[in-house]
């Protein structure tokens, strides 16, 4: 009945007569309440059940008068009706405190929760790291990341205590629709992880490299000559990333398939480089809000039909190609050692399915195509800038290796200058600021400070590698800092002194990049080609901007063009030897 509250206030009202009383009562209520409601937030799942009981309590104080049990005031139906409010709606917008039996807190961090990062997510992540120092902690919905921003730490935690710290997130896009907890990256850590990555190894160690060292050394060539000859010797500025992609995307086709792509106007390229950006682009660790509100995967959305497509593209085309190699083998071929190779002749032993086959060969391609490219092209982009280091590479290539032939793998290891070039690049700018998030599969304590299972755990690269402690004015271009480094950076990695690691490119602990040794063969013989062919200069109406990058998992420049004038007579020479060329051909 209508008057039921309208009872209540009048009735009450002559004792709380003075409107001050009444509004400081609601205050301190309101207050307390918000502090009960902090202190008490638990899941949002407990959250709103609890908020429903205060619901439920408001409504009966607010009922008609023969319904209800209790006569409550108008004063407390508001207080109610607040406090179910805010239970309900603050653990959506603010951290919850865990703590542990013992009473050890979470690391600290923001106060409140955030739907996602916005881009550029490394500012964030290096701002709060000030704030909140070198381990913290940050709730996107309902998932809590640990971000590790010292290298000590990320040791501690990531290496030393790999058997807690080495499992995945099953983030909603990437994991479970796109990769459907395959390609090694999404797969929980265990058996069947350790086994697949196991099978991929294979074709990755030093060892194996060296089977196909004249492959890589082939398509750096064929790279630098399709530069060459697009750029008018020179003439004309280019965009490097086409030549790039098609270069790393050539080499991973042959670690995987035993097979290149013969033109840069190959449709394949175009889609497997395609495939590859769509996959950067829908599996940044903060990039989707379906994988941090869960009611929204249940809804048909745009982000989850371009996961299943992709995740149908992978099947499509990595499985056709694994056909292909299927059919050569059947047809009595001699096909040089590959990973398809491996996968078809292990297909049983391993207990492989198809889809563990097509994803295992689609890591190739994520993880070892758009990384490589990446990191040339920032070198390009970042040579240019600087003239003085360029002509300080080209003094060391001359007085090595001179101008008569050009660097090949042996040199690596004489061309100091040019191997702290590409370990500057790779530290400013990392193609993964946020490596992959490694996620804990049992409580932990670091320093009195709790780590709950199923923490995502971030390496804030970022950081790690703008640390004044470690690397003397960090936001400089400086290769300098690693001459006198003679590791390569797999070595490099399993020090144990971790301020002395090169840089954490490659991520850390047992998932570390299984690709690293490969990666440093690529990068060198490209970077070194580069720098022994051509002066690189920027066009001087065409600034590149080394700021802003393409992509939210692996990240890649701005499209920019660049100069690339041949250096001196014999690049023509060895550029021009079609013979040479046709020879190498697979
Ligand atoms: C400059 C080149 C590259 C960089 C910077 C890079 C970086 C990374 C990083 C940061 C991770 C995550 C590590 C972690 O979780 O701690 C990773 C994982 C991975 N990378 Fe690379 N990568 C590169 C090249 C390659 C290449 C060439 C391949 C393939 C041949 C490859 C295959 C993989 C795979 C399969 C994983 C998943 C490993 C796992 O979860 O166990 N990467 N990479």
């Amino acid at each position: 009945m209508p008057h039921g509250r309208h009872t209540c206030v009048t009735t009450r009202a002559p004792r709380l007569s003075r409107v001050g009383r009444v509004a400081s009562m609601h205050k301190s209520r309101v207050a307390n309440t918000f502090h009960f409601a902090t202190v008490l937030t638990s899941s949002p799942f407990c959250s709103i059940t609890f908020g429903f009981v205060l619901f439920a309590m408001s409504i009966v104080s607010t009922a008609p008068l023969h319904f209800r049990a209790v006569n409550l005031d108008a004063n407390l139906t508001f207080v109610l009706i607040v406090a179910a409010t805010l239970y309900i709606v603050l653990p959506f917008f603010f951290r919850k405190n865990i703590v542990d039996k013992n009473g050890n807190s979470i690391p600290p961090g923001p106060l409140l929760r955030l739907p996602s990062l916005p881009d550029y997510p490394e500012r964030t992540l290096h701002a709060w790291a000030q704030k909140f120092g070198s381990l913290y902690s940050f709730f996107i919905g309902n998932q809590l990341y640990i971000v590790i921003s010292d290298a000590n730490v990320a040791r501690e935690l990531l290496v030393n205590n790999g058997a807690i710290f080495s499992s995945r997130k099953q983030y909603f896009i990437k994991n479970q629709t796109i990769l459907r907890g395959r390609a090694i990256s999404a797969s929980p850590y265990g058996e069947t992880w350790r086994q697949h990555r196991k099978v991929a190894a294979q074709l990755l160690t030093p060892k194996a490299i060296q089977g196909y060292n004249d492959v890589l050394d082939y398509e750096a060539r064929i790279m630098i000559r399709s530069m060459y000859k697009e750029s008018m010797q020179g003439a004309l500025p280019i965009n490097p990333a086409h030549y790039t992609g098609r270069y790393t995307l050539n080499n991973m086709l042959t670690l995987a398939f035993a097979t290149r792509t013969d033109s840069s106007s190959d449709p394949l390229i175009q889609r497997i480089l395609a495939m590859a950006l769509e996959f950067n682009d829908l599996t940044g660790p903060f990039a989707n809000l379906v994988d941090f509100i869960e009611p929204l995967q249940w809804l048909p959305n745009r982000t989850h039909a371009r996961a299943e497509k992709l995740h149908s593209e992978f099947i499509e085309v990595y499985g056709a190609m694994i056909m292909a190699v299927k059919a050569r083998m059947d047809a009595g071929e001699d096909v040089p050692h590959c990973l398809a190779k491996v996968l078809i002749e292990g297909q049983q032993q391993e207990k492989l399915d198809w889809e563990d086959m097509c994803m295992l060969s689609a890591a190739f391609a994520i993880g070892g195509v758009h990384s490589t490219s990446g990191i040339i092209q920032w070198f390009l982009a970042l040579i240019g800038k600087h003239p003085d280091i360029q002509a300080r590479a080209h003094h060391e290539l001359d007085a090595v290796v001179g101008r008569d032939r050009w660097p090949v793998a042996e040199d690596e290891k004489d061309l100091p200058f040019i191997r702290a070039i590409i370990k500057e690049v790779l530290r400013v700018h990392a193609p993964f600021w946020n490596a992959t998030p490694h996620s804990s599969t049992e409580d932990f304590v670091y320093n009195g400070m709790y780590i709950p299972k199923g923490s995502a755990l971030i390496l804030n690269c970022f950081t790690l590698h703008h640390n004044e402690a470690r690397y003397s004015d960090p936001h400089a271009f400086n290769p300098d800092r690693y001459l006198g480094d003679e590791m390569s950076c797999a070595e490099s990695a399993h020090q144990s002194n971790a301020m002395e690691r090169d840089h954490w490119s490659f991520g850390a602990g047992r998932r570390i990049c299984p690709g690293i040794n490969v990666a440093e063969r690529i990068l060198f013989l490209a970077i070194s080609r580069l720098l022994w062919a051509f002066t690189i200069h920027e066009v001087p109406t065409e600034p590149i901007s080394l700021e802003e990058y393409e992509g939210t998992s692996g990240r890649t420049p701005m499209p920019y063009r660049v100069h690339m004038l041949p250096r001196h007579e014999r690049v023509h020479t060895a550029l021009e030897a079609e013979q040479e060329i046709a020879n190498c051909e697979l």
